[in-house]
């Protein structure tokens, strides 16, 4: 099972026209939300993330002391020879997500798979039919410009929903293609 977890803003966006995630560091509830996240991620075997997400992060581990947050295996989608973390799991790759999507699931021994972002990615995923499932947590903010949530056109079930603090929690299992696209085509 492949999922995007994420926060996202009212409108739609995962970060700043700046890549901050300032607004979402501020809210009640942490960081995304807490709507089973420490569920979630105890049943993730292994995670991928686009380039802009794992600088972030690089960044943040710069500013804060903290380490790498992740005990398994975590793929970063680049085409450039970037820094890796001292003790990380680390993989970079490059291309087709698919052959990605083959080399986590060997490496997560019967676990879940998470595209932790960018959204571009998760929608990479989505077109080869290789996204299961979306999770957002709603944080009460609209930026009116940013980096995108899921920027293809897809149907979704609406499959749960929660609260937590500041925030509206959802998960949607990935239907498809919009019917109105598939139709046409
Ligand atoms: N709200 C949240 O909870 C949340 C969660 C995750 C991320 N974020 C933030 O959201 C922003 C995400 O930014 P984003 O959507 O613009 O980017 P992203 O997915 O993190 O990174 C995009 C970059 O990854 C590389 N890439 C993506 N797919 C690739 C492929 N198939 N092959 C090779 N390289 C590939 C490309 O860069 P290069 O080839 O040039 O390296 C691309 O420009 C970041 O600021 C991040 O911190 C927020």
């Amino acid at each position: 099972m492949l999922t995007y977890y994420t926060a996202t803003t009212l409108d739609g966006f995962i970060a700043d026209p700046d890549d901050s995630l300032d607004w979402l560091l501020r809210q009640k509830g942490g960081e995304g939300g807490s709507f089973g996240f420490d569920a979630f991620l105890s049943g993730v075997g292994a995670t991928v993330m686009g380039s802009t997400t794992y600088e972030w992060v690089r960044a943040h581990l710069a500013r804060s002391g903290e380490s790498w947050p992740y005990a398994m295996p975590s793929w970063v989608m680049t085409s450039r020879a970037l820094t890796p973390v001292d003790g990380a799991d680390i993989r970079f790759a490059s291309g087709n997500v698919r052959a990605v999507h083959e080399a986590m699931t060997a490496a997560a021994g019967g676990k879940d798979l998470w595209v932790v972002g960018g959204g571009d990615l998760a929608g990479q995923f989505a077109q080869a039919d290789l996204l299961d499932e979306v999770v957002v947590s709603v944080a009460p903010v609209t930026l009116g410009a940013g980096r995108p949530l899921l920027p293809r056109r897809l149907d979704l079930e609406l499959v749960e929903t929660g609260r937590s603090g500041a925030f509206v929690n959802a998960r949607y299992r990935v239907a498809g293609p919009l019917l109105e696209d598939r139709v046409a085509g």
